[in-house]
């Protein structure tokens, strides 16, 4: 008898589990301090849903990545949520998902509009990489004072213009391109001076971006004013070198720079992941803009879950610009502030 009801009870279990929906998450490269955060949010938004969320690593590699799609493009999973390894070669996925009627909702790198427009079934949710360079030049022009004619102590040699270096994001990622162009555009059109020493990139990476700074820092060292970091992973790894080189310098020993009486030089980032903000608090980077991973995360959620759901996404709590796009603001985070 016992043997029965547990029977019936494993079948009754499988029956119920059957009818969960899994919602797959492709994740480009979860090596990615950033996307690692990310990810980590979407599991905890997707907690309360009563649908599940598989993950999956691609490591960075397309290939990778649709092996792990194909699999779903069926039925039982009529939404998939997509970080593209390649976001400029999603047309093939997109094709995939139109003869299978399922939707996709893209994130964090953005597919050319063209692609896009090949299927109403299809969303993006992501974060304008324009705002995240206006914002963070507005904190380069808190530091530096809000006179562009007349720069404070942080102008260094006194010559009226900032010199800076770059650390530049992914090629082709429409983050690196847009933060670089425009950082210095922002600032420029508020008539402050800039040169650039050097653009390097450093490919989002720590490590990378720390073992590039030894070969910048004795090209310009005390030429650079500011280090001006398309995201935080690489603005961590940079400060690592440069307090090897005791551009930062804890004297007193007390775990924390005080600017005003140690060595420092401003180091800016963008993305606001949980470590910068511990090295905020420690005096070392000097601010960075916080690239919303729990609200685009609880976009990408709740809108999932409004699609299954067959709702109209006429009241959808996030906006919805031309029926595809959900944009996340970007927030300046200092000390400062
Ligand atoms: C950017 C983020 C980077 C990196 C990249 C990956 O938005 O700022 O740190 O994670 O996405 O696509």
């Amino acid at each position: 008898m016992k043997k029965i009801i547990a029977l019936l009870l494993t079948l009754l279990l499988s029956a119920c589990e059957t009818q969960i929906i899994t919602v797959p998450v492709f994740i480009y490269d979860n090596s990615d301090a950033y996307m690692a955060e990310f990810e980590s949010n979407i599991r905890l938004a997707a907690q309360p849903m009563d649908y599940l969320i598989r993950s999956f690593n691609s490591q960075n590699s397309q290939i990778i990545q649709n092996d792990q799609i194909d699999p779903f493009m069926n039925k039982d999973y009529p939404v998939l949520m997509i970080n593209p390894v390649d976001r400029l070669s999603v047309y093939a996925i997109i094709e995939k998902a139109k003869q299978n009627d399922s939707t996709i909702i893209f994130f964090n790198r953005e597919p050319l509009p063209e692609d896009l427009a090949l299927y109403d079934k299809v969303y993006y949710v992501g974060a304008d990489a324009v705002q995240s360079a206006q914002l963070q030049a507005s904190l380069i022009m808190d530091l530096f004072g809000n006179d562009p004619k007349n720069l404070n102590e942080y102008d260094k040699n006194q010559d009226g213009i900032i010199q800076a270096v770059i650390l530049k994001g992914e090629q082709g990622h429409q983050d690196a391109e847009a933060r670089t162009k425009y950082v210095i555009e922002t600032l420029t059109e508020s008539k402050y001076q800039i040169e650039v020493l050097d653009i390097s990139s450093a490919n989002w990476d720590k490590e990378t971006a720390q073992t590039q700074m030894e070969e910048l820092i004795p090209l310009y060292g005390d030429k650079i004013e500011i280090l001006i970091s398309n995201n935080d992973a690489m603005a961590l790894g940079a400060i690592e070198t440069l307090k090897t080189y005791k551009f930062f310098d804890d004297l007193n020993q007390d775990g924390v720079i005080d600017r005003s009486i140690e060595p420092w030089l401003p180091v800016v980032g963008i993305d606001g992941l949980e470590v910068s903000i511990e090295s905020i608090k420690q005096g070392y980077l000097y601010g960075t803009i916080k690239n919303d991973s729990e609200s685009m995360a609880d976009c990408l959620v709740q809108l999932a879950d409004w699609l299954l759901k067959g709702k109209s996404l006429e009241n959808f709590p996030y906006t919805i610009t031309d029926g595809k796009y959900l944009w996340i603001n970007y927030q300046k985070l200092s000390l400062e502030e």
